[in-house]
């Protein structure tokens, strides 16, 4: 057997750098003008056929054209006419770098190409990583002002942390997710144009708008099959990604950290590294690319990806900001008996917050909702047998707040301008150090002294009017910001091991591979109605896995549509995820609180399936969509179909189960009714969805032989 090719290589003689994964290769030659240029992502290639691939540089074909090599992170300087990825200038107004290749490193699956400004005091390390067993390649940038002490600054206006390539293609389809507040994560696949498409962030929240994901196809490509090449950014700031469609064919993007018009000073000695951006590539269609990302996340992204995620109780539908003691102990009792694991006191519990207009900031327990402070209704949860879990906005403060009469410095804000308020609410500035102090002290605090073992971060507002009075570089607020979030949550995870964090931004507004690097799920979305919820898992499980996938099951008609269905078709779509419940158990009915026990019974017998198997999105006839869980062993499935507008007409063909075995036989364990894998995954299985909307069935089967 020949000796296995070793995932990261580099060829002196050539300047070839090689990065294999089980399904890819990635190829970069450094160009003899000293930058790093892209030769190949996709199908694997063997040693000779990449030696056969085109010299990396290649001059224009004429003087009007740009050079056609693309590069691994585009400078201002040569032939360049795309979107760059870094954007600079030296104190003498000169912008661009231009590269000489200094040397490399090959170190435990990590690439790192080591460049140097020809005439300035600039170096760049571009970063590649390669995982065993994964197909994503992680890539970022480190940039360092290598000048002596009296060298002028640089000023960085954007640092991207790659620039992907696909090969030429016949034509491009680019995938990508929008959405606004209670229509998060919205699949598009649009043909993409032959521009600059710009997907991204300016409000310094990862958004509710756009995600940094996006998946480039042939327009071919089905969940099936076909190749596929994907990316996800690790930010939860702002963020923007140029797709860049030639007029000659070829696409490109480039993306990081920021959007356009903020810039960074280095000064001598400083560094400005971005954040992780990922990449893979999967000839399996969209279903394997998913399912990569999702083992990316759980073996490389999440803190805990072992831990189940415990079936939770949230106030926030039921109580609104008219929490108290005796009413949430009352939702306690109720949710302990319904089988819940944890329960959350959402928004109202402290300062002077019985509305969205004071209290922000005050992060003390409100003393006639909770006059003994809050380890009471704490220590009654802990008895029922639950963890105890708080909601918390630490970013943000209301005017009315004794924290903003005491500090109204803290905010971002330009003093010379209207400082626009949303939610009745501002945003403290974390890029500050005492800010990012005080908050980490009060969050600690928080966590000791009322046994949380749980925090709902949330962040209601987005930025405007950045400012930071006096401080004389104040765009980097918009970067430091998040790496504090990130430092505070980092910190609290180490000094409280236990402690478990729901990343949530009005709903889906904060959810990425960076926030997840520290959280253990995200709220998904307000919109808790299960039939737009089919649509928005739909488009989240592209990129991020069901443990992740906070979902509660609420009351019925829903707070956002009005919409009344029944509650075994909210609980079959909450199952889908990390399920929740979250509505107001006081109004249901008994056999309502028995039914949603017995459904909560049976998510926690296939809860291992759905939080750490492989997910198969399936598209079924007659209005039919459903989500298939296996184990990773294939030994144990579990489907949940929805079907939420019934048509008249005949009766739909069996759902297709095409990731099950032809050759195993199977038993729906429920049905006690045996099945050939030969027809399950042909002719399907017969759902048998009872008549009328909002039918769902959840399928269980094992593997018999
Ligand atoms: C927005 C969140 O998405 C909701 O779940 C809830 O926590 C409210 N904020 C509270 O203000």
């Amino acid at each position: 057997m020949p000796p296995l090719a070793s995932p990261v290589s580099f060829d002196r003689t050539s300047g070839l750098a090689v990065l294999r994964t089980p399904n890819s290769v990635y190829a970069v030659r450094v160009g003899a003008d000293g930058s790093p240029r892209h030769l190949h992502w996709g199908a694997v290639l063997d040693t000779d056929a990449l030696g056969g691939l085109p010299a990396a540089t290649s001059p224009a074909a004429s003087s009007f054209e740009a050079d056609p090599a693309p590069d691994e992170l585009a400078s201002q300087t040569g032939a360049r006419f795309g979107p760059a990825g870094l954007q600079l200038r030296f104190a003498d107004g000169t912008r661009g770098a231009q590269w000489h290749f200094t040397g490399h490193t090959v170190r435990d699956g990590e690439l790192r190409l080591r460049l140097a400004d020809r005439r300035y005091p600039l170096a760049a390390e571009l970063c590649y990583r390669v995982r065993p067993d994964s197909d994503v390649i992680e890539r970022w940038v480190e940039l360092t002002h290598t000048g002596a002490d009296d060298s002028g600054p640089i000023t960085v206006d954007r640092l991207d942390s790659a620039s992907w390539t696909v090969p030429p293609l016949p034509d491009y389809r680019l995938s990508h997710l929008v959405g606004g507040w209670n229509s998060e994560f919205q699949l598009r696949r649009d043909r993409l144009p032959v521009a600059e498409t710009v997907l991204t962030s300016r409000c310094g929240l990862t958004s509710h708008q756009a995600n940094p994901w996006l998946a480039l196809d042939d327009g071919t490509a089905t969940e099936e099959g076909g190749e596929v090449w994907s990316t996800a950014l690790a930010w939860s700031g702002s963020w923007r990604i140029a797709v860049h469609r030639d007029p000659v064919g070829r696409t490109t993007w480039t993306g990081g950290f920021g959007h356009e018009g903020i810039s960074w000073t280095l000064q001598p000695g400083q560094s400005l590294h971005s954040p992780v951006f990922s990449g893979l590539y999967t000839p399996g269609g969209f279903g394997a690319a998913s399912r990569a990302w999702h083992t990316h996340i759980r073996t490389s992204v999440l803190p805990a990806p072992d831990r189940d995620r415990p079936v939770l109780y949230n106030s926030w539908e039921a109580t609104g900001f008219d929490v108290d003691q005796p009413g949430q102990t009352h939702l306690a009792q109720l949710a302990a008996r319904l089988g819940a694991e944890l329960f959350v006191l959402d928004d109202g519990w402290f300062g002077s917050r019985t509305s969205d207009r004071a209290g922000l900031g005050d992060w003390t327990p409100r003393p006639k909702a909770f006059p003994d402070g809050l380890r009471p209704l704490a220590d009654e949860v802990h008895r029922l047998g639950m963890a105890f879990g708080l909601w918390v906005e630490p970013e943000m403060v209301n005017r009315d707040s004794d924290l903003y009469r005491a500090h109204p410095d803290w905010v971002i804000h330009a003093p010379t301008r209207d400082a626009t308020e949303l939610r009745n609410q501002l945003m403290l500035n974390f890029a500050r150090p005492d800010v990012e102090a005080w908050a980490h002290r009060t969050l600690d605090q928080l966590v000791r002294d009322h046994g949380a073992d749980w925090l709902k971060w949330d962040a209601n507002r987005v930025v405007t009017e950045a400012g930071w009075a006096g401080h004389p570089d104040p765009d980097r607020l918009w970067i430091d910001h998040t790496r504090a979030v990130y430092r505070i949550m980092d910190r609290l995870r180490a000094d409280h091991p236990g402690l478990r964090i729901e990343a949530c931004a009005g709903g889906g507004g904060r959810a990425d591979l960076g926030i997840l690097a520290r959280t253990d799920q995200a709220w998904t979305s307000d919109n808790t109605d299960p039939v737009d919820r089919i649509g928005i898992q739909h488009g989240f499980s592209q990129l991020f896995p069901a443990q992740t996938m906070a979902a509660w099951v609420t009351d019925s008609p829903n707070i956002a549509t009005g919409r009344t269905t029944p509650l075994r078709f909210r609980f079959h779509v909450a199952m889908a995820g990390a399920l929740g419940l979250g509505g107001d158990l006081t109004t249901w009915s008994e056999e309502d609180l028995d039914e949603a026990a017995a459904l909560v019974a049976v998510y926690k017998e296939i809860r291992s399936l759905i939080q750490h198997g492989r997910q198969h999105r399936l598209n079924g006839l007659g209005g039919v969509t459903a989500v298939h869980y296996a184990s990773e062993d294939g030994a144990e499935h579990a489907i949940l179909a929805w079907r939420p507008a019934t048509r008249f007409g005949h009766a739909p063909p069996g759902l297709a189960l095409p990731a099950l075995d032809p050759t195993a036989r199977y038993l729906d364990v429920d049905e006690g009714i045996a099945h050939s894998g030969a027809v399950l995954t042909r002719q399907g299985i017969d759902l048998r969805l009872p008549a009328g909307d909002y039918a769902s069935r959840l399928i269980r089967l094992r593997r018999t032989i």
